[in-house]
């Protein structure tokens, strides 16, 4: 039971396409026919709409921080909690399994899990985004380098749930990395109402 509710809860709580929500609210339409067609905070931004990005990109994070949480509270397993609401986000049955590539998931799982490994991810993500202005590359990064900083912190059980999200994150990047090598991937900050 510590680790089928902690999967069910965590899951469905990750399931909420909050970006693609928020937008509709708003009056903006489908997010998935904008940029990238992600549902995430950084295609949220590419609509110019800075607040609806935040929101987007605290409440991804905050679903997996929560899914943690409510599994610490009633004994659960909390890193399969954090990693049923990254999966959620990324195959969402609401959206038909199509779903977000769940790097702000990851991170408020992350920072829930451990907070010093969450601290060292995102000065990771937002170092690389601050020199290389790639939202998709410093996610990879980040995402590469956390089941280490895990480890390292002695977090054996996190570090093993982080690298199964790292593999994931890469393969929902696969356009990203693509658009990366031919160098036509948009920087931060690059409005974008047609897809990519
Ligand atoms: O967090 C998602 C980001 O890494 C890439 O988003 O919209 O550029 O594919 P996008």
């Amino acid at each position: 039971m510590d680790i089928i509710l902690p999967a069910i809860i965590g899951y469905l709580l990750g399931a909420i396409p909050f970006g693609l929500v928020i937008t509709k609210m708003a009056g903006l339409g489908d997010i998935r026919a904008v940029g990238s067609g992600n549902i995430g905070a950084t295609n949220v931004l590419r609509t110019g709409r800075k607040d609806l990005a935040l929101a987007t990109l605290l409440l991804d994070g905050g679903k997996g921080a929560i899914a943690v949480f409510i599994a610490v509270t009633l004994g659960w397993r909390p890193e399969i909690a954090g990693a049923a609401a990254f999966l959620g986000h990324c195959f969402p049955v609401w959206l038909k399994f199509k779903g977000g590539k769940g790097v702000a998931t990851f991170m408020g799982t992350l920072f829930a899990l451990h907070f010093i490994a969450g601290i060292f991810a995102g000065a990771i993500w937002l170092s690389v985004a601050f020199i290389l202005r790639y939202s998709s590359l410093s996610a990879l990064i980040a995402a590469a380098a956390t089941p280490f900083v895990l480890f390292a912190l002695g977090q054996p059980g996190s570090a093993v749930a982080a690298l199964f999200m790292t593999i994931l994150i890469f393969i929902r990047h696969k356009a990203n990395i693509a658009r990366l090598l031919s160098g036509s991937e948009p920087k931060i900050g690059t409005k974008k109402t047609a897809t990519i």
